[in-house]
């Protein structure tokens, strides 16, 4: 009998009974004083709506017929230098809690977006900055927010947005202690996503970063009122804990990741949370991991109050295409076969959607093993078959081959180039491995779903997957060591430039607009704090390089103050391919590593054909799709008369709505959609200021139902560098039927 891998460490009663299920539809979000007698998905004081996940509104003053009527009503500006946005606002009573200037906190008047209070957050990058945790004391006395900033967590006082002192030490929780590793090695662990409340306990992921040496992702909960941790599940098992077999002896030392950086689902009435867990470290190269890697790229369904193992599933088994899982698990009562079953539906990275009975675990349609291709890379040892639905369609393409390349790239040349590329690269299909020759991943590790991507309609049963369609080319490389390299700063810097940001930036930093940004100024223009905090934290899409020593970093910002001063010798460049100096793990193996290889053209375009993003619905009682659309388009595209080509990765996701839509922004098209939820008819759109991203919030005031979404200002198709002229347009776009006379 193997100890599971859960560690109690204050005690708590589990609840008897817990495992009696009923057929139950909704979780309501049980929380503010003021919605809590609140017909279920009428409020939006949980992140995405409601703590089981649904994206779902019951709200339906805005429906199909008046939709046509919205009416911005409010805008409250954000500030044009917030890098990283999409925030879902929380609403609880009249009150409206957002990301502000400066990534700090802001309570505004829900109704009328006048500010109430701001907490200042020093403009770190470090904070959870997709959405916060609302809780409330059972008498309402006590309200309070959750979130993070430098790693720490912190709870405010929801009236006045002050630091309760009483919580963790001194007002915060070092998110960095208790995971077995020097906390000061640590340089981020806080999720840009909020956890979940339940009962007085917050349940947290993180995000480790993916690199060689990052964190482990362990899953810890804490007591709302004091801050002290009450269980940690170890998502990288210890010795003697469930799953530890499926790895080397002493990976639990050295292996990080393995978290649950995107968004977690709660079924309050069970008491059970679920986790879609992320790939351990590192992405694409696993010769010291041999094993199937338990819990990585798992839903993972623990007892919320102890933090007890109930089940796993595992979608890939030992990862090596950052196949992650991170949309929200959407909880379901489906019918099938006549009979009523509760089941949890996670959208994969990999296109395919898995359906599990929730009180399993297992597939509620055949999930077959197959072989797929082996890898030759020196030491590792790639699984020999992975999951696959035979039952349940992928939402998305799993080969890009050579007839595919994007007819829209003007200059036939390229287009050729890419083609080229695509016919010579390893290509079988889903699951070809990484090597050391240009290999095709398809989907990409930025494609298929990802956080946000999920909402239902629990009356229909009907299960919507926004989704990417973005291959990436994999090419991996021994690591070199720059440590004995020699000369001045902005040489050096060119080097590390060269080798970790110019596949993505280019050689003449430019960028690849819209989707990458030019780096030209880039220390003038942001600051070079901010280029060091970027760069160690990425900032998603873009990978982060925690492990770059100081000494690197430095040069890379010196170079990038004055890139004109670098003079990298010819032949220094040609031995970049070579390197003398090779990077060993503890073990002695060569570490192997890859950019992410996101394919565009040199105008930004992408590399595959369209649609580069569709929304797909599935009839969840039968398992199959009733219709997929393209979402959204490019603007550029547009203005040449080509429509219905999908958004350039859309970043967040919709809400459906009792009304009869879905209401979805795109930053590409810079559009808010509203889709006919039962045919995916556009039945509306308008054009914001600035480009959608995240979730919208829906939520009703004094009888009047609002929209309300965040956009960012962005490039326009093009543009190299984004330089903001006139108003403020990056912030908070608020939305609602006129007033009847
Ligand atoms: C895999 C592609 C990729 C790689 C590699 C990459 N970046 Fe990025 N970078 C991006 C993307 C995409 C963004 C935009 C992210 C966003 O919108 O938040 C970005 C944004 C940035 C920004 C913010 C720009 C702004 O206008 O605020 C900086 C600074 C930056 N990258 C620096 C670097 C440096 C330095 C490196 C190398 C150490 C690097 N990047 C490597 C893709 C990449």
């Amino acid at each position: 009998m193997r100890i599971p891998a859960w560690q109690i460490i204050t005690s708590t009663t589990l609840v008897a009974g817990m495992m009696v299920f009923s057929v139950s539809r909704a979780n309501h979000p049980a929380q503010a004083a003021e919605v809590k007698n609140a017909a279920p998905y009428t409020t939006w004081s949980d992140y995405l709506g409601s703590a089981d996940s649904a994206q779902y509104s019951a709200l339906k003053q805005i429906n199909k017929t008046n939709v046509s009527q919205l009416q911005q009503v409010w805008f409250y500006p954000a500030g044009e230098n917030a890098n990283r946005f999409g925030f879902n606002p929380l609403v609880v009573g009249n009150t409206m809690i957002v990301m502000g200037r400066q990534n700090s906190v802001v309570a505004l008047n829900a109704t009328t977006g006048k500010e109430l209070w701001m907490h200042d957050n020093h403009n770190s990058r470090l904070v959870t900055h997709r959405g916060i945790n609302y809780w409330e004391s059972k008498d309402h006395s006590d309200r309070r927010l959750l979130t993070t900033v430098d790693n720490h967590l912190i709870a405010l006082d929801f009236a006045t947005g002050k630091v309760i002192e009483t919580f963790g030490d001194h007002g915060s929780v070092d998110l960095r202690e208790g995971l077995g590793r020097d906390p000061k090695t640590i340089s981020q662990i806080r999720s840009g996503t909020p956890g979940r409340v339940f009962e007085n306990l917050l349940i947290l992921g993180s995000a480790t970063g993916e690199a060689y040496d990052s964190p482990p992702g362990d899953l810890r909960a804490y007591d709302v009122v004091t801050g002290k941790l009450v269980w940690q599940f170890h998502t990288v098992p210890h010795p003697g804990e469930m799953g530890y077999d499926t790895w080397p002896k002493d990976a639990w030392k050295y292996i990080g990741g393995v978290n649950a950086w995107g968004e977690i689902t709660l079924d309050a009435k069970r008491g059970i949370v679920y986790f879609p867990l992320g790939s351990p470290t590192y992405d694409f190269y696993g010769a010291d991991r041999h094993g199937a890697n338990l819990f990585s790229d798992c839903l993972l369904a623990l007892d919320a109050r102890t933090g007890k193992y109930l089940w796993h599933f595992q979608t890939t088994h030992h990862d090596l295409w950052d196949y992650d899982l991170e949309a929200a698990p959407k909880l379901m009562t489906i019918t099938k076969d006549g009979k009523k079953i509760d089941v949890i539906a996670e959208p994969g990275k990999n296109n395919f959607l898995w359906v599990l009975d929730r009180a399993t675990g297992k597939p509620v349609w055949p999930v077959e093993e197959r072989p797929v291709p082996k890898s030759d890379m020196p030491g590792e040892q790639s699984w020999p078959t992975q999951p696959f639905p035979t039952h349940v369609p992928p939402f998305g393409k799993q080969m890009f081959s050579a007839d595919d390349v994007n007819p829209y790239i003007v200059d036939p040349k390229e287009r050729e180039e890419i083609r080229q590329k695509v016919l010579h690269a390893r290509n079988q299909g889903l699951y070809t491995p990484p090597s050391l020759e240009n290999t095709l991943e398809t989907p990409g590790n930025n494609g298929g779903a990802n956080w946000g991507s999920g909402s239902i309609d629990p009356v229909t049963n009907t299960l919507y997957v926004v989704s990417k369609n973005a291959p990436s080319m994999l090419k991996l490389a021994s690591r070199s060591s720059r440590e004995m390299m020699t000369g001045d700063p902005e040489t050096l810097g060119k080097i590390v430039y060269i080798q970790n940001c110019q596949m993505c930036h280019t050689a003449t930093l430019e960028g690849q607009p819209p989707s990458i940004p030019s780096l030209v100024d880039i220390v003038g223009r942001v600051g070079a704090d901010r280029v060091r905090s970027i760069v160690h934290e990425g900032s998603s899409p873009m990978p982060a390089f925690p492990d770059l020593p100081p000494r690197d970093l430095s040069h890379l910002i010196a170079f990038l103050q004055n890139p004109a001063k670098a003079n990298v010798p010819p032949d220094v460049i040609a031995a970049l391919d070579q390197p003398k100096q090779i990077v060993k793990d503890p073990e002695g193996r060569t570490r192997y590593w890859t950019g992410y290889g996101y394919m565009n053209s040199s105008t930004g375009m992408a590399a595959i054909g369209p649609p580069w993003s569709t929304i797909t619905a599935y009839d969840m009682n039968k398992g199959t799709i009733k219709w997929q659309i393209p979402l959204g388009g490019v603007t550029e595209l547009e203005a040449r008369g080509i429509t219905g080509t999908g958004s350039f990765w859309p970043r967040g996701g919709g809400v459906v709505t009792a009304g009869g839509l879905i209401l979805i922004g795109t930053r590409s098209d810079s559009k808010l959609h509203a889709y006919d939820k039962d045919t995916g008819k556009l039945i509306w759109e308008t054009v914001l200021p600035a480009g959608p991203q995240g979730i919208p919030a829906v939520y009703e005031i004094g009888g009047r139902e609002y929209v309300a979404l965040a956009a960012q200002s962005v490039a326009e198709p093009g543009q190299k560098t984004i330089k903001p002229t006139g108003p403020e347009t990056t912030g908070y776009y608020v939305f609602a039927l006129p007033k009847k006379p």
